[in-house]
C-alpha cells in the first residue's frame, strides 16, 4: 500500500465518554460508567494506560454533563497529595501522582447533544489535524500482555491504513456490534469489503464484530462531516468506515488479548473476577474465597 503521507506516529488518542451509561442506573445516575472501576482502578484509566502503552501522548476527552469526575481523576489532587505525604503513605501517593505520567496531555470537549458515535468523534476534529488518530471505547476493557492499540500501532505503521479492532462473536449476539466482511490478508488481519452497524442476525456479513478500538487517518473526517442519521436514528462511526472504503483501505484486526465488555452488567463482573484473580494484594484470597467458600454454595 502506498503512502499515503501523514505523520507516521499516532500521537492523539479520542475517547468519546458523553453516553449516559443508562444500562447501569442507578449507578450512572450522577456519575459516569467510565468511572466504575475493575477492583481499583475505572474503566477509563485502563483505556489511558493502553494508550500511553501504544505511543499516545494527546488524550482528547469528548465529554458532557455528569462526567466531570474524569476531569478531575486526570487533574492534580493537592489536597490528597498532601494528606498523603503527611501520613508517610508513600505507595499511595505515586498512585495518585503517576494517574497521567509526565509529557502526556488531556483536553476535553464537551458534546453537548449526544447525537452517537460518530457525531462525538467528529467534534475533535479540530484538535486532530493532518495526522492520523486512534479511538477508544473504554467500556471495552481488553486485557493482554501486549496492549490492544500497540498491536494495532504496529500495524497502522506497517500498511499506512486504517485499523479496527474485530473479534470473533458466537451466535445471535454479533447483532449488538458493528459487523464487518472482508478478505483475509494473513493471519489476523482482513482487508475491509464492507461493514454495517448492528445487522440483524440472519443479515450479519461474518462472525467478526468490532470492538472499541480504531486507528484513523483524518480522512474519515469528510465522511464524519457527511453522515446522515443511521441504526437507531444515532450518527454512526460505521456508517462514515463504509464511506471511508470509497477512499482507501481500511484494515480489520483480530488482536490477541481479552476483552470484557464492561458496557454490561455481567461483562463488568466477570473484569472484577478475573482481574481480580490477578491482582497482587488479592488475588490469592479471592482464589481460596471462590475455591472454598463460594463454589460450595452454588
Ligand atoms: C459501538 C459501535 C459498534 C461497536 C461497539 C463495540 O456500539 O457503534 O460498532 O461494535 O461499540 O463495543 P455501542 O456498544 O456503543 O452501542
Amino acid at each position: 500500500m502506498a503512502h499515503i503521507g501523514y505523520g507516521d506516529k499516532v500521537r492523539k488518542a479520542v475517547f468519546p465518554v458523553a453516553g449516559m451509561g443508562s444500562r447501569f442506573l442507578p449507578a450512572t445516575k450522577a456519575s459516569p460508567k467510565e468511572m466504575m472501576a475493575v477492583v481499583d482502578k475505572p474503566l477509563i484509566q485502563y483505556a489511558v494506560e493502553e494508550a500511553i502503552d501504544a505511543g499516545i501522548t494527546e488524550m482528547i476527552f469528548i465529554t458532557g454533563r455528569t462526567k466531570r469526575s474524569i476531569a478531575d481523576h486526570f487533574d492534580k489532587a493537592y489536597e490528597l497529595e498532601h494528606q498523603l505525604e503527611l501520613h508517610g503513605k508513600t505507595d499511595l501517593l505515586a498512585i495518585a501522582q503517576n494517574i497521567v505520567p509526565k509529557g502526556i496531555s488531556c483536553t476535553y470537549i464537551r458534546q453537548t447533544e449526544t447525537l452517537g458515535l460518530g457525531h462525538a468523534v467528529a467534534t475533535a476534529s479540530h484538535l486532530i489535524g493532518n495526522e492520523p488518530f486512534a479511538v477508544i471505547l473504554a467500556d471495552d476493557l481488553i486485557s493482554s500482555k501486549k496492549g490492544a492499540l500497540c498491536q494495532m500501532v504496529d500495524i497502522y505503521e506497517q500498511y499506512n491504513s486504517a485499523v479496527i479492532a474485530v473479534q470473533k462473536i458466537d451466535g445471535a449476539a454479533i447483532s449488538a456490534y458493528g459487523v464487518i466482511s472482508g478478505v483475509k490478508q494473513r493471519d489476523r488481519i482482513y482487508q475491509l469489503d464492507s461493514i454495517v452497524e448492528k445487522p440483524p442476525y440472519a443479515d450479519a456479513p461474518s462472525d467478526l464484530g468490532v470492538t472499541g478500538r480504531y486507528i484513523f487517518t483524518p480522512k474519515i473526517f469528510a465522511h464524519l462531516a457527511a453522515l446522515k442519521p443511521g441504526a437507531g436514528g444515532e450518527y454512526q462511526l460505521t456508517d462514515a468506515i463504509q464511506a471511508l472504503l470509497t477512499d482507501e483501505q481500511v484494515l480489520a484486526f483480530e488482536y490477541e488479548g481479552i476483552r470484557y465488555d464492561c458496557g454490561s452488567k455481567l461483562g463488568l463482573l466477570k473484569a472484577n473476577i478475573e482481574l481480580g484473580l490477578r491482582h497482587h494484594e488479592i488475588g490469592d484470597e479471592l482464589r481460596t474465597y471462590l475455591k472454598n467458600e463460594l463454589l460450595a454454595k452454588l
